[in-house]
């Protein structure tokens, strides 16, 4: 007799569109499991943390939130930010608290091209585009370093020190990371992201790091490349990348500008990992909880579903992960888009179509 295996996610949908798209992605993982012959089964506790969390109590998160979330097998998060708390003391004392706490160094966010979804890149209609960005996404320009003062001197006079930290360890972990996971895919390549031309301290460390860590993957070829000089070959020369490796800042940015060349930010999947497993690793789509179009039921659900995708390659369910990847193909390629990327799908229609491939599919294995 089979035993079924159930994972216990936390999921924190927060605020705006954050709310929407969670909803979509459990239904999708519920979906799985229910056509999974009892093989597993998904177990979720909801957290009611984010803005109007903070309207309540002041708090973005239950002092006590930590140790609440520890010992889930994963979090599953939507997105946090509304108008009633200033975006750093929301990100601060939601998300980056997760991340930063729960040593979540590792953040892989896959630029993916989708069927039925056109992209503003001319050559993505005649040339395969697929690679995925590497973050540092535990110090870096967010170290959360720094401090204000002498606001006491009068108007005009205050000062502000934003310090970034780069660390030997953090740049050889995440590094060694990217060599690994380009080792995984057809095409063996890492490009580091540099300024180690005007950041003298810091990106040299990480340069020096990176030739450092590449003398151990021989197998791997790799470039470093500076953050200005890599946007513009995101755009003109995006078949030359496979894995990007980059800290925290310019990632971040790179990523909305992949997913952006991709069709839409609502597309960007992402997994914050604690590699080693000591705490639970953390799943949300890139995209934030865009207030203006959140509550009207027309956010695309697909970045959060991705994300749910890589919550199954972490509980080691990758042929799972493949077919929900497939069944998100299979819906746009059908037609089924919401406004964002050109349609006039809502975000039901995008989920149901997804469901439906799914489960087509698990019907005729
Ligand atoms: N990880 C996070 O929680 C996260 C990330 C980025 C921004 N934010 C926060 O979100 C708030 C809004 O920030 P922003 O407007 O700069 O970024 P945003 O990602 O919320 O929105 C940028 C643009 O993309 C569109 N968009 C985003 N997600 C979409 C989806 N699923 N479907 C269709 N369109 C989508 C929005 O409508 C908007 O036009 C701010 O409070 C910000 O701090 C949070």
């Amino acid at each position: 007799m089979s035993t079924t295996q159930t994972f216990s996610i936390a999921s924190i949908p927060a605020d705006g569109v954050g709310k929407e798209v969670v909803s979509a992605g459990r239904r999708v993982l519920d979906a799985l499991a229910g056509s999974s012959n009892g093989k597993f089964a998904f177990d979720w506790t909801e957290f009611p943390w984010g803005s109007e969390y903070y309207a309540k109590t002041g708090l973005m998160m239950d002092p006590k939130g930590l140790e609440a979330l520890k010992d889930f097998d994963a979090i599953y998060f939507g997105a946090v930010g509304w108008e009633n708390v200033p975006d750093h003391v929301s990100l601060w004392g939601l998300r980056l608290n997760i991340t930063q706490n729960f040593d979540q160094w590792a953040n892989i966010r896959p630029v993916k091209f989708l069927p039925g979804v056109q992209s503003p890149l001319r050559k993505a209609d005649t040339v395969e585009l697929d690679w995925v960005v590497v973050r540092e996404n535990s110090e870096g320009e967010y170290a959360g370093l720094g401090g204000r003062n002498l606001s006491g001197r009068g108007p005009g006079n205050e000062v502000a020190l934003q310090t970034a930290l780069f660390t030997e360890k953090g740049c050889e972990r995440i590094m060694r990371f990217a060599f690994d996971l380009a080792r995984t895919r057809t095409v063996k390549k890492v490009s580091s992201v540099t300024k180690s031309n005007a950041q003298q301290y810091g990106m040299v460390l990480w340069d020096e790091v990176f030739n450092r860590v590449a003398l151990d993957y021989p197998d791997v070829r790799t470039e470093s490349v500076l953050v200005d000089a890599m946007s513009a070959k995101f755009i003109l020369k995006p078949e030359d990348l496979s894995v990007v490796v980059a800290s925290n800042l310019n990632a971040d940015i790179l990523s909305d500008l992949g997913s952006a060349l991709a069709g839409s930010l609502g597309l960007a999947a992402s997994a914050n990992l604690n590699p080693e497993r000591r705490f639970p690793s953390m799943f949300e789509p890139v995209h934030g909880s865009a207030p203006d179009i959140a509550g009207k039921g027309i956010s695309n659900p697909i970045g959060a579903i991705a994300s749910a995708a890589l919550m199954l390659d972490h509980f080691g369910l990758h042929e799972e992960a493949r077919k929900v990847e497939a069944a998100i193909e299979a819906a746009t390629g059908s037609g089924h888009l919401t406004r964002d990327v050109g349609g006039d799908a809502n975000t039901e229609d995008v989920t149901e179509a997804i469901i439906k491939a799914l489960t087509l599919a698990q019907a005729t294995v």
